[in-house]
Parts: structure tokens; sequence; C-alpha cells
């Protein structure tokens, strides 16, 4: 059987084509697995994994722990509210203390960039990032494009742009990283302030304009407005920016084509994206998080198969 080229999932970045591929035939396979009615494998028997949240989550968490249970791992979870790290703990130590417990496999989020990089190189754990800061979120940019190829067949020739909060966002870097190597068309599309500075360097183009960027696409992947890690004002109202970039059934009448919707969630309902195209046919949101299992369930199968 094929392997995976990295011992670590720290980001898309260090992944190569025939990885991603590996990983969405793994997930159709383990898809399957689900829907039986019997939807646990006993692949991971022997593996123990703990999931570190030093940053709050439902659907990511929820998601791998699911992942981890239907490959029959061992799961140990724990969340920074409750953790000694407020007693003054450092990553490195907190982690170590709960590999002397006997955990093959770290799941992190962390608040800051480089934080699952950093922790692989310091303990002798395989570790799947979940979210470094605004960095990347390889999970989640997997389970997008495999929804994308899912719905239309393949992902290589298809334009996505990636609308909202492109800043404060781990979802847009990994989705571009992820979409580009799958030989898709990338662009972005939100207010200016809401740009990293560089993001042409990466080869994509941005577009301030909704309707043009809509136009353009067959898939719009929508961001929420990441207010928490704001620390300044970059529009002037929440009506404002839903004015000039809500996706709303009225816009996407406007465009008059077919154009599936995403959104990683959670979702503003109401900001970026009113109530009724969130759950219109159009939006695949749900389909997002069930394909977000098994994507999990590739991923862990894969990373342990390299141990
Ligand atoms: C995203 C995240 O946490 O980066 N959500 C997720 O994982 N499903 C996006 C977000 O918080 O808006």
């Amino acid at each position: 059987m094929s392997k995976l080229s990295v011992d670590h999932l720290l980001g898309i970045k260090y992944l190569n084509l025939e990885d991603i591929k590996l990983i969405f035939e793994t997930a159709t396979h383990f898809k399957e697995v689900i829907n039986r009615p019997i939807k646990k494998v006993p692949s991971l028997r022997d593996v123990t994994i703990a999931n570190l949240f030093f940053e709050n989550s439902t659907r990511t968490k929820l998601s791998f722990e699911l992942a981890q249970k239907r490959l029959s791992a061992d799961v140990i979870n724990f969340s920074a509210s409750s953790s000694s790290l407020k007693k003054g703990e450092t990553l490195i130590d907190t982690v170590n203390n709960i590999l002397s417990m006997k955990v093959d496999m770290v799941v992190m989020r962390h608040p800051s960039p480089g934080a699952a990089m950093f922790l692989s190189k310091h303990v002798d754990a395989t570790i799947v990032n979940a979210g470094d800061g605004a960095h990347e979120h390889p999970t989640q940019a997997l389970l997008d494009s495999y929804s994308i190829d899912q719905r239309l067949g393949s992902v290589e020739g298809k334009k996505v742009v990636i609308v909202g909060d492109i800043l404060h966002s781990r979802v847009a870097l990994s989705n571009i990283f992820a979409l580009q190597k799958l030989g898709a068309e990338v662009r972005v599309c939100g207010p200016k302030t809401l740009m990293p500075k560089h993001i042409e360097s990466l080869g994509i183009i941005v577009e301030t304009d909704l309707r043009k960027a809509l136009d353009w696409a067959d898939v719009a992947n929508v961001l929420r407005v990441q207010f928490e890690r704001m620390n300044a004002s970059y529009f002037p109202s929440n009506r404002e920016y839903t004015m000039q970039y809500g996706i709303t059934q009225k816009v996407l009448e406007d465009i008059n084509k077919p154009l599936v919707i995403m959104h990683p969630g959670p979702i503003n309902r109401g900001v970026e994206i009113s109530s009724e195209v969130a759950d219109s046919d159009q939006a695949i949101i749900l389909d997002q998080v069930e394909n977000g299992v098994a994507i999990r369930m590739a991923v862990l199968y894969l990373l342990a198969a390299k141990r």
C-alpha cells in the first residue's frame, strides 16, 4: 500500500499531490464504512490519541473524536480552560506529561502559528495540526477540497473563490495550498482591510467586487468574520459588511448560474451568509461536516501506518 510522504500533518504546505490523493481515496473507503450499520473498524486498536485543544472548537473537536472512535483508538481529551497551563506550565511540559502516559498521537489546536511544528520537533509523538492561529488548518482544507471533488466530480480546473475574512483565517491559507496543488484556480474576495499583505505572492487574484467574483466562480467558500481575532475595526459595521459581501438569495439570483456554496462553520447567520442560502440545496455545508469525519479517519489511519 502507498504511504504518506510525511510523518506528521502540520500543514497542507508540506503535502504533495500524491499525499492528498491518497488521503482522498482512503477517505472514500472510510465514508463507506461510516454509512454501514456497524460504523466501526479495529484499525487503530493499539493507538492512543490525545486531543489537546488550547482554543475553542465544536465541529473540529467532535469530528476528530468521532473519527478516532470509529477507528477504535483510545482517546483522551484535554482543553485549555481546565488545564495546568493556567498555572504556568509550558506547552512542552504539558505534552511530555501526557506522552509519559504512553500516548502515540497528538491532535492539537493552538492560538499560536507554528505551535504544531514546534511540538513535532520536541516531542516523540505523531502530531496533527487541528488549527494553529491564523496559519493552517489542514484537515479543514482537505475536507473542503474533498467535498468539491464529491460534488463536482473533480477539483482540477474548477474556479473557487474564498470570500470574507482572509486575513484572520487559517482555513483560507490551507484551502489555497490544497486547491492549487489539486489544480483549481483560486481567487479571494473581501474588503481590502481583511486581505493579508502578500496574498498576491501566492499567485492569487484579489477581487473586491463580490458580484464579479461570483460571476467567475464555480464554488464560493464563505468564511466567518473572525470578530474574536480583531483588535481594531476592519469595516464600518456588520450591516455594511453584509451589504457588500453577504451571500444572500438576491445576490445568487442576480448572478443566475449554478454555484456551490461552502462554509467551514461556525456560521454568523445574517452576516456573511443568509439563512436562506445556508439552508438551500446549493449549500454543501453539512456534506462538509460528514466528509470531515471520513477525511480525519483517513489522516489518522495513514499517519498511524507511518509509526
Ligand atoms: C474554522 C476554524 O476554527 O479555523 N472553523 C472550523 O474549524 N470548522 C473557522 C472559523 O472559526 O471561522
